[in-house]
């Protein structure tokens, strides 16, 4: 899939080193913030502009959960299926999802929109079972909750 620029402008990888002070960590958090996830050709530069090797970047890009080197959807979605989510049905959330928004398990949708990941625990059991939709989470999710959710998610009505 090809790499869509995002709506903000080109990224300034410049700019992100000198505010991070060199900080890999934080600079492949920019790179991600901007991109949505870390492009080859990016840390390609980067490893350029900061005189490492490209092997050790992807080292740090691949340990920390929070990186994708994947292109990531516009809206990110996580269902929980950690056992108390299970138990209360998260499965059929997921193939609701993925039926809605054409969105397979851990990927993203072909129009670039939505991205659906399966995560093991959210940190509020009690409330399961638990969607998080660009970071809000919505709690005790039943199927016809779900599709209120998407239904706003897909009209826009939902925060950018
Ligand atoms: S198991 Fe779902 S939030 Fe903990």
């Amino acid at each position: 899939m090809a790499r869509k620029q995002p709506a903000k402008g080109p990224f300034n990888l410049d700019l992100s080193l000198e505010r991070n002070k060199g900080a890999l960590i934080a600079i492949l958090y920019d790179i991600q913030e901007h991109y949505r996830y870390l492009p080859e050709d990016v840390l390609k530069e980067l490893a350029q502009k900061i005189g490492k090797p490209l092997i050790e970047i992807y080292r740090v890009a691949t340990f920390y959960k929070l990186f994708s080197l994947k292109q990531r959807g516009r809206h990110q979605l996580k269902v929980c299926t950690g056992t108390a989510c299970h138990v209360r049905g998260s499965e059929r959330l997921v193939e609701e999802i993925s039926k809605s928004l054409c969105v397979c398990r851990g990927e993203t949708s072909a129009d670039g929109e939505y991205s659906l990941d399966t995560v093991n625990c959210l940190g509020a059991c009690a409330l399961g079972p638990l969607v998080e939709v660009d970071g809000e989470y919505h709690g005790n999710t039943t199927p016809q909750s779900l599709k209120t959710i998407l239904e706003k998610l897909k009209s826009g009505e939902n925060k950018e």
